[in-house]
């Protein structure tokens, strides 16, 4: 096991030094694969399918993992990956097209299969395997695929089938491949975390070196060295991903770290509050609360057009960051909350794979012109190993588990023109929506959920008058990584709820409605 000195000699394990790799076919469950192996304590990178050798010998990975993919193998143009990987003698599974390429290179035959197979299966087992190890006779598992291995010549042994996929998961007679025909990541694959934790414990030898909370404390070590003795400027948004930020770094250098929060008007009921109270109070750092509701509110006044709503509100904050940052004196560093996801899907990875096209909208994200060397800790973590860390480094819950909220903030859940008055309105109801979500124990279950108030008026009866007031609608989604999501199948009784208490204690709505639409083809915000 490589170990590292640290300044006062200590030997420090290397937490990445047992990694394992997911080689992209293009599959959308990749990063999935890569967070279900950190799971298990083993420390996991995504790159192209078309890694050379070289690259995969240069990391000295434990063990390779072929992930699925849209493509047919037979297909011309199909993505293929060296394959004398095969040979290296590093233990292979492939999952689904990862599966079908291993079997088709090495041998088997790979058909279209007419009745294809996606959802819920029952899966059986044919015989022992090291791979299968702790695993029940017959589970349920996650089928997507029109393809199948359909023979597998000598070289593979079938060690499980399902009602229509006779060939469901193999070995290879000779060398360690293994493949999976269906999704072990998926947590509907009722034994896939112990199938994955086999094979990258049992299987490629890993002993579970990454760790959290020794990734804190190394963090720390590293950040002390390389900041010295100089200044780091941090922005605080409320968010996870900047809380945390802070949060190492104040551990690291206290007094040398400075935070700006920029409170734009736009920021939901408590939250500035909460923000100073963590960071002012409990971390104790130099925070710079930048009072701009009114710089905000008067460059949205009379406009309605999203695209020029989040344009204006991205311009004012970088003004305004940068007036702040300029009265902090000695500020070299700039930190921020970059993740690993965000760090793949932009191309940036070493070895990884090519940069989808993200439609995101980011408006936090500073210039370089500001002039600071950047400094991001988060690089390579996963938002829920981020929110561990959090809660490591002695975040309160609420914020650790909070969701995400966009940098344009209620100015995009105000559909049409921001006044104060309906940023008002939408505080209200949105509060709400979050207390009944919280109380019921449905916050924790969603992954995003909010109120948006829209520029719809509607007649109903209050008493014995009628009313002409607003329409709000209800948003919650349920999605792993943003990029798709499903709306939230929230309890009838608790919709009722929210409903009935927004409409008797929110003056100016007289109609809530529920937001079911999925993405794609609607997004999660509205704006
Ligand atoms: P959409 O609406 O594109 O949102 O489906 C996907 C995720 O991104 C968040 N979002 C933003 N985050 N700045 C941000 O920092 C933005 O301008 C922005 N717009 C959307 C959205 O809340 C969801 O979590």
């Amino acid at each position: 096991m490589a170990t590292t000195a640290d300044t006062l000699g200590n030997q420090q394990t290397d937490l990445t030094q047992q990694r394992i790799l997911v080689l992209d076919f293009g599959s959308q469950y990749a990063q999935l694969i890569a967070r279900r192996v950190r799971e298990q304590s083993v420390y996991c990178e995504i790159v192209r399918h078309d890694i050379s050798l070289e690259a995969i010998v240069r990391r000295q990975p434990k063990g390779l993992i072929l992930s699925g993919g849209p493509s047919s193998v037979y297909q011309e143009g199909a993505p293929k990956c060296d394959p004398k990987i095969f040979e290296l003698g590093i233990p292979i599974l492939g999952i689904c097209y990862g599966m079908q390429l291993s079997c088709e290179m090495l041998g088997g035959k790979v058909k279209s299969h007419s009745a294809g197979e996606y959802g819920r299966a029952q899966l059986e087992l044919l015989g022992e395997d090291p791979l299968l190890a702790n695993v029940p006779a017959t589970s349920q598992v996650w089928m997507s695929h029109g393809d199948q291995v359909d023979s597998v010549a000598d070289c593979y042994i079938p060690l499980a089938k399902t009602s229509t996929c006779p060939i469901a998961a193999v070995r290879h007679q000779t060398l360690p491949i293994f493949g999976l025909q269906f999704h072990p990541e998926v947590t509907h694959s009722e034994a896939g975390s112990i199938m994955l934790g086999n094979f990258v414990k049992q299987i490629c030898g890993c002993e579970g070196l990454w760790k959290l909370s020794d990734f804190a404390k190394q963090t720390i070590e590293s950040l002390r060295q390389r900041i010295g003795n100089k200044r780091v400027i941090c922005g605080l948004s409320g968010g996870v991903d900047s809380s945390v930020v802070a949060a190492i770094l104040a551990k690291a250098i206290g007094q040398q770290l400075s935070c700006i929060l920029v409170d734009n008007g736009l920021l939901r009921a408590g939250e500035k509050e909460s923000v100073v109270e963590a960071f002012g109070k409990h971390f104790e750092t130099d925070l710079h609360v930048v009072d701009a509701r009114e710089k905000f509110l008067g460059t949205l006044a009379g406009i309605t057009e999203p695209q020029e709503k989040r344009r204006r509100i991205g311009h004012a904050f970088i003004d305004c960051f940068k007036a702040e940052a300029e009265k902090v004196d000695d500020a070299h560093f700039l930190a921020q909350g970059t993740l690993y996801p965000d760090v793949i899907e932009s191309g940036a990875a070493p070895d990884g794979p090519a940069a989808t096209i993200k439609l995101h909208h980011n408006v936090g994200g500073l210039p370089e012109e500001l002039g600071f060397e950047l400094i991001e800790p988060l690089r390579d973590l996963f938002k829920d190993e981020v929110r561990r860390l959090g809660l490591e480094l002695g975040l309160p819950e609420e914020m650790v588990w909070r969701h995400p909220f966009p940098g344009p903030g209620l100015a995009v859940r105000v559909l049409g023109e921001v006044t104060e008055a309906k940023l008002a309105v939408l505080r209200a109801a949105d509060t709400i929506l979050i207390h009944e979500l919280v109380d019921s124990g449905w916050y924790r279950k969603t992954s995003q959920a909010f109120a948006v108030l829209l520029p719809v008026q509607s007649v109903g009866v209050m008493g014995d008058a009628r009313t002409y007031e607003n329409v709000l609608a209800i948003r919650s989604v349920d999605t792993s990584d943003f990029m798709t999501a499903d709306w939230s199948h929230l309890p009838y009784e608790l919709l009722g709820k929210i409903s009935t208490r927004i409409i008797n204690e929110v003056k100016g709505v007289n109609r809530v409605v529920y937001d079911i639409s999925s993405k794609p083809p609607a997004t999660i915000e509205w704006e």
